[in-house]
């Protein structure tokens, strides 16, 4: 690691709605954004803690998509030192200039490796946070932003990258059994268990936004709540727990069908000697603690990127490794005779 940036934290997604309306009584009515503002294309929500001005921006468009998934970076510096990094890399560059984007300064995005639209800012307007405004809370109380989870095809390329180039660290990572072949990563900078990650399966595509909530018990209230409301079916995997993360979860689809997380319980991941756990693919506890399957849209369904060149959906490929319902996963058979040693990916896991 010999680049010099230094991103922050998962700072903000901006997802494409059909209807802003809809959009809106979900996330601010049923699980409790605050709205910063709003404008007839776009609505800006926020955590109750947040004090930047959103973390989240519903777009008006006429089809569903996601447009950019963004982290914040230390200085202004950072943005100049990542452009440069990229060029010289030879991977797409755009640069958004302060006063394009609502609240947010300068801001640069690239394609990653895995072809996933990302982009970094240091700069976003700040506004009072709600922290302590308790008459504000309804729904899921909804408190910050915490990670992303994509579905790429080639996880391991997507690991190399982020951690060799881009400076993460691992906290958690899956492996096929037998062979070791890495299935999915959790990775960070922030010191928590992610702020991305990436999971074996047809790519690039957004798996889901997850959000940090205070407690479990916010969790089961939102349940009521959106049960109430009408938003039974909405309600995709959970309440549960995994055993990958220890995180207690709930996964939602909003009206256009884009996928959060509600999610807490996760750990510190600051020291330096910290070691990451590792879980068999075919652990039945590392998904869900307690035992019990995710539905199969959780696997299958997936949000499309936006190719920020072109406007273009980014076009996906199917997975590198490939699983079944029933929890025999196995190696596409060109990629048997392909396989890489067990050292190659012992050895990367633990170098930080
Ligand atoms: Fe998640």
């Amino acid at each position: 690691m010999t680049e010099t940036f230094n991103i922050i934290r998962t700072a903000r997604a901006i997802v494409r709605v059909t209807d802003l309306a809809a959009a809106r009584d979900f996330y601010v009515n049923a699980l409790g954004f605050i709205e910063t503002e709003a404008d007839n294309k776009h609505v800006y929500l926020r955590g109750l803690e947040e004090q930047s001005h959103h973390c989240y921006v519903l777009k008006k468009a006429e089809t569903p998509g996601v447009e950019v998934i963004s982290y914040k970076v230390a200085r202004e510096q950072d943005l100049d030192e990542l452009a440069a990094f990229f060029t010289r890399k030879g991977m797409p560059v755009k640069w958004m200039e302060a006063g394009s984007q609502r609240a947010v300064g300068r801001a640069l995005r690239v394609a990653d490796v895995s072809g996933i639209p990302v982009e970094f800012f240091c700069q976003m307007d700040t506004v009072q946070r709600a922290l302590q405004r308790f008459d504000l809370y309804k729904g899921a109380c909804m408190q910050r932003i915490d990670h992303f989870n994509c579905m790429v095809p080639d996880v391991q390329k997507a690991y190399d990258f982020y951690i060799h180039d881009l400076g993460y660290r691992v906290s958690e990572y899956t492996t096929t059994q037998g062979d070791d072949r890495i299935w999915a990563a959790w990775l960070y900078r922030k010191p928590s268990v992610h702020d991305v990650a990436f999971m074996n399966g047809k790519g690039p595509r957004l798996h889901h936004v997850g959000f940090w909530l205070s407690d479990p018990m916010r969790i089961i209230h939102a349940c009521d709540v959106l049960a109430s409301m009408g938003y039974a079916k909405n309600i995709e995997r959970g309440p549960g727990r995994h055993g990958l993360s220890n995180a207690f979860f709930l996964y939602l689809r909003d009206p256009d069908g884009n996928r959060i997380e509600l999610y807490t319980g996760d750990y510190f991941t600051g020291d330096p000697d910290f070691e990451p756990v590792r879980w068999d693919l075919d652990d039945p506890q590392r998904a869900t603690f307690w035992g019990h399957e995710a539905p199969d849209s959780w696997f299958d369904e997936a949000m499309g990127f936006v190719d920020f060149t072109s406007g273009e959906m980014v076009a996906t490929t199917e997975a590198t490794l490939e699983k079944t319902k029933t929890g025999f996963r196995h190696l596409r058979s060109a990629e048997r005779a392909l396989k890489r040693p067990r050292a190659l990916l012992s050895g990367r896991i633990f170098s930080k």
